[in-house]
C-alpha cells in the first residue's frame, strides 16, 4: 500500500520487503503452482506470505524492455496465492519503465490478478544522486496519492 510520498513509502517497502525476505532459488518445485502443493519448506514460507496479503504493488526495474527474472521466478513459484488480487505496477529505470510494464501486464493477467488504473513510471539512473532521486520521486506524489485511493475503492 503506497501513502505519504513516494519517496517515504518506496523506502518504506524496502524495509519491509527485507525484513520479509525469502530467498528462492530458480523454480524448483516439482509440481506445477496451480495445484498448491509445494514440496519445498522456503516455497510453502513464500506461499504463506504472499497469501496473507489482499494486494500488491510491484516495483521493479527495466532490464532490455524487460521485467528482472527473479521477479518473474518468485511469480512463477505459487498461483492461488495471487488470483483474484489487486496489483499496481511501479517500475524505474533510464526511460521509466514502459515496456517493462507492457511485459508484466501479460504475466499479471495470466496470473489471474486485476491491474489497477494507476501504474508508475519513475525515470531514475543509478547515477543520480540521492538529493536528485529524492526530487524526482516527489514528482510521483500525486499520482502515489491515486494508487492508495485506487486500491482502497478495490479494497472496500
Ligand atoms: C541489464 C540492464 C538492462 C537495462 N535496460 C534498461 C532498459 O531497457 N530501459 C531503461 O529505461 N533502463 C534500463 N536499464 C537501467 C535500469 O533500469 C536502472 O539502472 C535501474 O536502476 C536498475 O535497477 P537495479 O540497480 O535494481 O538493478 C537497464 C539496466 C541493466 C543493468
Amino acid at each position: 500500500m503506497v501513502e505519504g510520498s513516494v519517496a517515504e513509502e518506496l523506502a518504506g517497502g524496502i524495509r519491509r520487503a527485507r525484513a520479509r525476505y525469502v530467498d528462492l532459488p530458480m523454480m524448483d518445485e516439482p509440481a506445477i503452482p496451480f495445484i498448491g502443493v509445494y514440496e519445498h519448506a522456503k516455497t510453502r514460507e513464500w506461499s504463506k506470505l504472499i497469501g496473507q496479503y489482499d494486494g500488491f504493488v510491484l516495483v521493479f526495474p527495466q532490464y532490455n524492455w524487460g521485467y528482472p527474472a527473479v521477479l518473474k521466478n518468485a511469480l512463477d513459484y505459487l498461483a492461488k496465492e495471487w488470483q483474484g488480487k489487486p496489483v499496481s505496477l511501479v517500475t524505474f529505470g533510464g526511460h521509466g519503465g514502459t515496456q517493462a510494464q507492457v511485459a508484466m501486464r501479460l504475466v499479471v493477467v495470466g496470473l489471474g490478478m486485476t491491474q489497477l488504473a494507476v501504474n508508475l513510471q519513475i525515470s531514475l539512473m543509478p547515477s543520480d544522486s540521492v538529493a536528485k532521486a529524492d526530487r524526482l520521486l516527489h514528482t510521483h506524489d500525486q499520482e502515489a496519492a491515486l494508487l492508495r485511493q485506487d486500491f482502497e475503492n478495490r479494497l472496500g
